[in-house]
């Protein structure tokens, strides 16, 4: 095996490695998806949490973002983004005063409503506005976390949220995760045949006028954009990939992966084992099924199963080749949580470090 020690020799091992070519890649093929079939793409911001990053969506074609929380949103704006939906139960009576600062820097604000009883305090929360808020209200099309749990729920949450002064129903949205328990394109298929005839269920309950939908996974995300009614997308973790979805769901390839922690080989303390400098506090502690938390780019039979905390325990055929010193990229299991926990990321193109970009909504969980 060649030796390793030149990779990157400008990094600081651990660290994230983007590989440019690869990011505008998937951007552009999840962009090309949404227009050949007329459906916006709402990125979900909480995987790349980076400016630079939106910005390139936004110039690509991104017709809004969406976020959890408003310290995402804030974090945003210098993209110059103009519409944001904030996916999530917003309850927290304190964050009025940015929540309506916020709204005064968009073109669009869309809120969530994720049941009656957090309708209610949505309302109260939203009393100083001037304006009716659009809303999107939760469908838990399998997940079993936010969301009406049947149509008839749905159809006293709209009749709900139609009779309050505050706010305007714009469409339903979920967040169909549950996709990523699908171990093949079928699956994948049939996951996103149930989560659209699901949606329709509960629209055709609601009754006319007809609300769009608003699915948001990158696993089923290009199974969505062609279906009856659907309006907007909102993926998240395309832009970079990550083993769940090249290894589990199988909707990217090992190829697409365009995100990797840089490591560096300390030690090789028996046989069978190599110990690298980045432990859970880079790769945080998702797993596959299979039990990785990471698989190495440059040689893709070592992976990490096992992590203390400035550890990684690396194992798999050719360990034995590995000398002390050595630097080599790995591809987590999930990638959004090692996102936020660094401070930036260096981009690259081939072997040139071309860049580095800070993690701007790093830690902006409120
Ligand atoms: C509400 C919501 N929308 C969209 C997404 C994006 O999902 P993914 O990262 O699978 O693309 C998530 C992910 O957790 C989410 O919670």
């Amino acid at each position: 095996m060649p030796s390793q020690r030149s990779l990157y020799p400008d990094v600081d091992s651990p660290g994230l490695v983007l590989d440019k070519d690869r990011l505008e890649r998937n951007l552009r093929a999840m962009q090309a998806a949404c227009d050949a079939h007329g459906v916006e793409l709402w990125p979900h911001i909480k995987t790349h949490k980076m400016v630079p990053v939106l910005r390139r969506q936004l110039e690509l074609g991104a017709r809004g973002i969406t976020c959890a929380k408003l310290g995402e949103a804030e974090a945003m704006l210098p993209s110059g983004v103009r519409r944001v939906f904030l996916a999530h139960s917003l309850a927290d009576h304190s964050k009025i005063g940015r929540l309506r600062w916020l709204a005064d820097q968009l073109d669009e604000l869309l809120l969530a409503v994720t049941s009656l009883a957090h309708c209610e305090v949505l309302e109260s929360l939203l009393e100083s506005f001037s304006l009716p808020v659009p809303v999107l209200m939760a469908v838990d099309t399998g997940l079993g976390r936010e969301g009406t749990r049947n149509p008839g729920q749905s159809v006293e949450l709209a009749a709900r949220i139609r009779r309050s002064p505050r706010m305007t129903l714009a469409g339903l949205y979920t967040h169909e995760g549950h996709a990523y328990d699908a171990s093949n394109s079928e699956e994948v298929e049939n996951r996103a045949i149930a989560i659209h005839r699901t949606l329709s269920a509960h629209a055709a309950a609601i009754g006319a006028p007809p609300l769009p939908f608003w699915p948001g996974c990158s696993v089923t995300a290009l199974r969505m954009v062609g279906r009856p009614g659907v309006r907007a997308v909102r993926p998240g973790s395309y832009v970079f990939g990550d083993l769940l979805l090249s290894e589990e769901t199988k909707v990217a390839s090992f190829e697409d992966n365009a995100l990797s922690v840089l490591a560096t080989v300390v030690d090789r303390p028996e046989s069978g084992l190599a110990l690298i400098d980045a432990g859970s506090k880079m790769f945080g502690s998702d797993k596959t099924s299979s039990g990785l938390m990471a698989r190495c780019l440059e040689l893709p039979r070592l992976v990490v199963r096992r992590v203390s905390e400035e550890h990684g325990f690396l194992s798999g055929k050719g360990v034995d080749d590995l000398a002390l010193g050595d630097r080599l990229r790995f591809i987590p299991a999930h990638i959004c949580p090692v996102v936020n926990l660094a401070s930036q990321v260096a981009v690259v193109q081939g072997e040139r470090l071309v860049d580095r970009w800070p993690v701007d909504a790093r830690g902006r969980t409120g």
